[in-house]
């Protein structure tokens, strides 16, 4: 059966007995965000859109400076449609603003555009993205890079940075750091703020905030060079 990305879109969630042959959306001519994200409503790149609500795309404007990149859609994201919208979104958006830098104008999206979870009862737990998905999803992240063209890229977390530069970068010893890629795409490298929610004592949670601050301000900084 010949199946378009418009009507896998409206696919109700199947058995796995009755997945049809993988597809790959279409995409590749997008010429905007809009039609990229459209397209990227029917992505058969990788499994994961089997369990998942929705793909979740980046949001922004075309024209932000950064871009902000993450690992993987969470459950009220993946329930949303949005990046970014649950906890470790609140956390994102306090320190931005802290850092004086305005969401509404910096594009955000995730490594991998599809929720992957553990069903654990009526709970959904977050089940780490591996390298053959976050390398499918890959695709999706250059064509919103090509599109956006940003000063800077920030790689909030390890998938993200994994996912930018090709290989596994140890996060916690180069943070603050930029790594120039080849084409010459500054990669900003920090922590994934749901860090900051893990941790328990105050006085380290606060310490990890003050850091993570620290990182947005340079962030703040490169947007202008
Ligand atoms: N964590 C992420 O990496 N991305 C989101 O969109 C939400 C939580």
């Amino acid at each position: 059966m010949a199946t378009t990305p418009a009507a896998l879109q409206h696919e109700a969630k199947r058995p796995a007995g009755q997945i049809p042959a993988p597809e790959v959306a279409a995409g590749g001519d997008a010429l905007s965000i809009d039609e990229a994200r459209e397209a990227a409503k029917g992505c058969r790149r990788c499994p994961l859109w089997r369990d998942a609500t929705q793909t979740v795309f980046g949001e922004g404007p075309e024209s932000a400076e950064v871009v902000f990149v993450g690992e993987q859609p969470g459950d009220q994201e993946d329930l949303a449609g949005k990046p970014f919208v649950g906890p470790a979104g609140r956390i994102l958006d306090a320190t931005l603003d802290d850092a004086d830098i305005e969401r509404r104008k910096t594009y955000v999206t995730n490594a991998v555009k599809h929720f992957k979870f553990e069903p654990r009862g009526k709970r959904r737990i977050h089940s780490k993205p591996n390298a053959g998905e976050i390398q499918a999803c890959r695709w999706w992240l250059d064509k919103e890079l090509d599109l956006i063209k940003p000063q800077v890229v920030v790689a909030l977390g390890a998938t993200a940075a994994q996912s930018l530069l090709g290989k596994a970068v140890p996060v916690l010893k180069r943070r603050g750091e930029v790594i120039e890629r080849d084409d010459g795409l500054r990669v900003f490298i920090t922590i994934h703020p749901s860090l900051i929610l893990r941790i328990r004592e105050p006085a380290d949670k606060d310490a990890e905030r003050e850091r993570f601050l620290k990182d947005m301000r340079k962030v703040k900084q490169l947007m202008a060079a």
